[in-house]
């Protein structure tokens, strides 16, 4: 158990990873804003968000319940930000949004100064939602909808090898992870065969090992033991002491003071 923290203490290879990522990305042509490199990461801007149910009762009217109404949010490079609010608030809603699993009915949302729209992310082949999505790695609450290979370590290589990245990169990265987590003895296990504490463990290696700049995550520790509610902050910490992003919603409010984290709370539509 003493070995998680020693192997947890450092991500001391995101510098080769951002080496790697950087000449990948000459792949994918400038889909983002030069001038937005120097800027915040993440600007959501008078956001208004509905849902809007096509089979549900009120269908014939568009019903909708507002979900967002003039909600705006700022991140900047290298912080790590909480988002609090009580059940049913929004906080996956925001997340979907910026992870480009939904778009705003209004308001603008940024990411790197450059405007995420459906139509950018939605037309054939984008590069920009490629682009995007590898910049943003999203953990989901539940780990069974982000896991399907058939051994944890073919999880792990699936982002990287989506990527193009060549066979040693992937093979470093995938290695890199089972070490930083500790999953040696489950590398060859089906997902489908592991505890929700391991799925979990599993899928945060699955978005680090893309490198991401911004890592989304909701609610990490939402059923973790101690041990693995430890390793999550440890990686969560020195993720952002190399320099990366976080955004995670919590109801854990220790959590959110092992992080440092600056809270953004979220507030309930009367
Ligand atoms: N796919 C959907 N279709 C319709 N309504 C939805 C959908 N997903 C969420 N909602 C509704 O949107 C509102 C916000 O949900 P959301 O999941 O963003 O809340 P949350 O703050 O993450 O809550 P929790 O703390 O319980 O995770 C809720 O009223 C929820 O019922
Ligand atoms: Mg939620």
């Amino acid at each position: 158990m003493v070995d998680d923290g020693r192997r947890v203490g450092r991500v001391g290879f995101v510098g080769r990873w951002n080496r790697a990522n950087r000449a990948n990305r000459g792949n994918h042509g400038a889909v983002f804003d030069a001038a937005g490199e120097s800027g915040p990461l993440v600007e959501l801007d008078h956001i208004g968000f509905s849902y809007h149910d096509p089979y549900g009762a009120g269908a014939d009217s568009q019903e909708a319940d507002t979900v967002l109404r003039d909600f705006s949010m700022t991140i900047r490079r290298g912080e790590c930000v909480a988002l609090l609010g009580p059940n049913g608030v929004g906080k996956t809603t925001i997340m979907r949004i910026i992870n480009a699993l939904e778009f705003p009915d209004a308001g603008t949302y940024r990411f790197c100064g450059t405007a995420v729209t459906r139509v950018r992310v939605e037309e054939r082949n984008s590069l920009f939602a490629k682009a995007l999505h590898q910049r943003i790695g999203f953990v989901f609450q539940n780990s069974d909808t982000q896991l399907f290979c058939p051994s944890v370590a073919e999880e792990i290589a699936f982002g990287p090898m989506q990527m193009g990245l060549d066979e040693a990169e992937v093979r470093r990265r995938v290695d890199d992870m089972i070490a930083l987590f500790g999953l040696e003895r489950l590398r060859d296990r089906a997902p489908y065969r592991l505890s929700g504490g391991e799925k979990k463990r599993v899928a945060i290696a699955c978005c680090l090992s893309m490198n991401p700049d911004l890592l989304v995550l909701d609610e990490p520790t939402d059923g973790l033991d101690e041990r693995n509610t430890d390793v999550v902050v440890r990686v969560l910490r020195s993720f952002v002491e190399a320099g990366k992003t976080v955004l995670l919603s919590t109801h854990h409010h220790d959590i959110v003071e092992r992080l440092e984290a600056r809270v953004v709370r979220v507030v309930p539509q009367e």
